[in-house]
């Protein structure tokens, strides 16, 4: 009911605030056997971490992980998974100033009123520190994908306000602090962050994130289809404000005869629908787009009310990204990972005796 759990077989449970003593994340329903240390963990943290470069929060968090449970002896056991990340650099003090006053576009004003009072230190619960928890759950069906499926999931910064940028070398993005996959359009970045900062405000950015080698077969009909469930996962990331799979809302103004991927026995020939035929995966790779809201956290005064309604005026500095898309792509990856692992231990569950008499044109 209180919307701190995902999946059902591979179920995930985080907890924690920005300023709280730590975050955290019970992995419920992982398959025992599966080579699991922290370092596993910790790599997949490294990306997401603030404090890295000058173009992102500059909270210094080690975010070193450590497993409380569920693995023994190297391996997992199949029993619940603990994980837990101290929050070693909070500054409250950072805070005061809106401890009575609402950041217009942040999450304060609707906290205050469904639970009638509020952490107000780091937007507590509503901030982005939370999704530590969430990549290093999805750190364990990272490597259980890919150890026994072959799966791969890799994102990169689609847009970031006016800018369109492609994916001209998918290494690339793991190597620049935008998780830009087009590396000549790294300098542009820094000098739009550096604009951004300068003139106190902020933007908006687009991720997109891919899966490789998905087996088809994954999604059930209706309610529990595996773009729906993606829509729902990434709609769980803090700014996140649109989900689009494959041509996303380009379908919109497309012809039949353009959108629809033809099969032929040598595999489809296109990718418009980005992975997905009637909810359930078809073999080809998961395209996935989100789109998220400019910070809201700026230093740039602007019209508010107080705690007891009367007009005010809200200005945030402290640290701050200036545009959140550029730490969203491991968080994207994240929640792709999660759902994925969670539909794979489901479609084992009801169809692991299934042969089709159609062969996998995908493989
Ligand atoms: C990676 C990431 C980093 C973020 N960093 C900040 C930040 O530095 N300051 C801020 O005000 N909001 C930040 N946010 C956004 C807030 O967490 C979010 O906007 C807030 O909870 C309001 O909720 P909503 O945008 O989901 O409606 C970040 C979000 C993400 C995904």
């Amino acid at each position: 009911m209180s919307g701190n759990t995902i999946g059902r077989s591979f179920c995930v449970t985080t907890f924690g605030e920005s300023h709280g003593p730590a975050i955290g994340a019970v992995v419920d329903g992982c398959p025992p056997g599966l080579e699991l240390a922290e370092s596993d963990i910790q790599a997949d943290l490294e990306p997401r971490r603030t404090g890295t470069s000058q173009f992102t929060s500059q909270r210094q968090e080690p975010d070193e992980v450590r497993i409380l449970s569920g693995v023994f002896e190297g391996r997992t056991t199949g029993t619940a998974i603990g994980l837990l990340v101290d929050n070693v650099d909070a500054r409250g003090r950072d805070y005061e100033k809106i401890k009575d006053r609402f950041r217009p576009g942040h999450a304060d004003y609707a906290y205050q009123q469904k639970y009638g009072l509020r952490d107000y230190r780091g937007g507590g619960r509503a901030s982005a520190r939370i999704t530590v928890a969430t990549v290093a759950a999805a750190a364990i069906a990272r490597k259980w994908l890919r150890e026994r499926l072959g799966l791969t999931v890799a994102g990169y910064l689609s847009q970031v306000g006016p800018y369109r940028l492609a994916c001209v070398d998918s290494a690339a993005a793991r190597s620049n602090p935008f998780h830009c996959a087009d590396p000549e359009k790294v300098p542009l970045l820094e000098s739009l962050i550096r604009d951004l900062r300068r003139d106190g405000d902020s933007v908006g950015a687009r991720v997109t994130v891919t899966a490789t080698r998905v087996p088809p077969g994954l999604g059930e009909p209706m309610f529990d289809r595996l773009d729906a469930d993606i829509a729902f996962a990434m709609m769980g990331i803090n700014a996140a404000k649109a989900v689009e799979i494959g041509d996303g809302v380009a379908v919109a103004g497309q012809r039949g005869t353009e959108h629809r991927d033809e099969l032929t026995p040598q595999g489809f020939a296109s990718n418009h629908g980005g992975g997905t035929l009637g909810g359930i995966t078809s073999g080809q790779d998961l395209v996935v787009h989100v789109s998220f809201k400019p910070t809201s956290s700026i230093p740039t005064p602007g019209r508010t009310i107080d705690v007891s309604g009367q007009s005010a005026e809200v200005a945030t500095t402290g640290r701050h990204d200036p545009c959140v898309g550029l730490r969203a792509v491991p968080i994207v990856e994240a929640m792709l990972l999660l759902v994925l692992m969670d539909h794979v231990l489901r479609h084992r569950a009801q169809c692991a005796d299934v042969a089709s008499a159609t062969p996998d044109i995908t493989r």
